[in-house]
């Protein structure tokens, strides 16, 4: 994107700004949100991503280096000074525990309320986990109020004297995710929330009938392929693969012997991940290591390298999918995003793999300007992360733990956050 160069004003209530940090690139995007629900994107910045390994930060130099990058073109492009931002959380630490929570209602009239679902989510995150992992979120899949079951919707308003609730257990590696939060801090912007990065996808990328009736995400990225699962409008279970679009193109530079910079190109341009989709095999002219020296390859003996991996990826996502225990009734099929979905012929071949309807997830929900320039699966992400932060301040105010604070713009320490159990009863 051309820079422009604007006034720069602090940022205020109304402006929201999505941080993703990939494996492979780090975008910042600053949106406005009006008062008629419309969303403004007014600015994004981007930078090549250095620091990371499989969506986990290795090299905190490196990275705090690009979110600078990244963060500063974004307020030359948007005018405001960013004071705060979301930022998503990926990478095979990540697991989802299923478990289960009981509490008495205690008051008087036995109505259901906010405190008691803030309680409820509370002992849910009192379960024993691995000392070197967190609970990044909680979220209820069912309520049973006095063993009746097949709540789905928010209990609150309703009648009992005990409240059961099926809930999923999102944790990570403290380490990892320290190390994520104090790369952002040192960049001068407080944190304000933490996301886990397929759920911010889902928010940009399905609809809200698809999580209802049933769905897979794969967000396809550089370094991790994340699966997410939904039905009945929750998140029923999450994995992360560590193998994704980066390992797609070092194939290439291993078999063909060429640069980086060059598979990536003739990845882009030629690469399809289903050799039966090429209708015309062409010859490839690629540039040799030695530059003088141009090779030729053609469509198909690059398509079948891309493949390969590629299969890998649909396979384990199979697999990741099953562990779901839910894929029979995944009626809306499969959603492909990231950045690894663009290769041609993607959607064929997760089809022929997967065996269900595959569609492409491209950003929507955001109505107002400079819609153009987000309307790619690579920008699912940071898209995902200001309608999931939306979302979030417009709930209703679940109390200072769960919302963390009374102020709609919450500020979150980076040790703080972890410690409070965060609370996805919108979803
Ligand atoms: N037009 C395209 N055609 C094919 N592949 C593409 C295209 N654009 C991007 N990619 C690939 O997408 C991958 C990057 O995707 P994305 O930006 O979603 O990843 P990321 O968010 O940086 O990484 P991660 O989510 O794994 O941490 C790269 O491997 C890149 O080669
Ligand atoms: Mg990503």
């Amino acid at each position: 994107m051309k820079s422009v160069k604007k006034k720069i004003k602090a940022q205020d209530d109304e402006i929201i700004v999505g941080l993703d940090v990939g494996t492979t690139k780090i975008c910042a995007i600053v949106a406005r949100q009006k008062e008629n629900d419309n969303i403004d994107i007014i600015g994004i910045g981007r930078s090549p991503s250095k620091g990371l390994h499989r969506g986990i930060v290795v090299n905190p130099g490196k990275t705090i280096d690009s979110i600078k990058e990244a963060l500063a073109e974004a307020e030359l492009n948007s005018g405001v000074r960013i004071k705060s931002v979301s930022v998503g959380i990926a990478g095979h630490h990540i697991r989802c525990i299923q478990s289960t929570s009981t509490i008495g209602i205690n008051n008087p009239e036995r109505v259901i309320q906010e405190e008691d679902i803030r309680r409820l989510i509370e002992q849910a995150g009192l379960i024993r986990i691995p000392s070197d992992t967190q609970i990044i979120s909680v979220i209820p899949q069912e309520y049973i109020i006095d063993g009746k079951d097949g709540i789905y919707d928010t209990p609150i308003g309703m009648f009992g004297v005990r409240l059961d609730a099926k809930v999923n257990i999102i944790t990570g590696l403290v380490s990892s995710i320290d190390d994520l939060s104090q790369c952002v801090k040192t960049c001068d912007v407080d944190i304000d929330d933490i996301v886990l990065e397929p759920i911010a996808s889902s928010y940009s990328v399905l609809h809200e009938t698809e999580k209802k009736v049933g769905v897979a995400m794969l967000d396809i990225g550089g370094g991790t392929t994340d699966v997410a699962v939904f039905k009945k409008g929750v998140l029923r279970y999450t994995a992360g693969i560590g193998i994704a679009g980066s390992l797609v193109t070092n194939d290439i530079v291993e078999a063909l012997g060429i640069s980086e910079e060059e598979a990536e190109r003739i990845k882009r341009e030629y690469g399809f991940a289903s050799i039966d989709e090429i209708l015309n095999d062409e010859e490839i002219s690629v540039k040799g290591i030695n530059r003088n020296v141009p090779k030729k390859t053609r469509k198909s003996i690059l398509a079948r390298i891309i493949q390969a991996r590629m299969l890998d990826i649909f396979q384990l996502s199979a697999i990741e999918i099953m562990n779901s225990q839910i894929h029979k009734e995944l009626h809306a099929g499969v959603v492909i995003t990231g950045g690894g979905s663009l290769i041609k012929g993607t959607k064929e071949l997760a089809e022929e793999i997967l065996g269900m309807e595959v569609n492409l997830g491209i950003p929507t929900g955001m109505k107002g300007g400079l819609i153009k320039e987000v309307e790619s699966p690579i920008y699912a992400t940071g898209v995902g992360l200001i309608l999931h932060r939306i979302k979030m301040m417009n709930a209703p105010d679940f109390g200072n733990e769960l919302k963390g604070g009374n102020s709609k713009r919450k500020k979150i320490t980076a040790k703080g956050v972890f410690n409070k159990i965060k609370m996805w009863f919108d979803e």
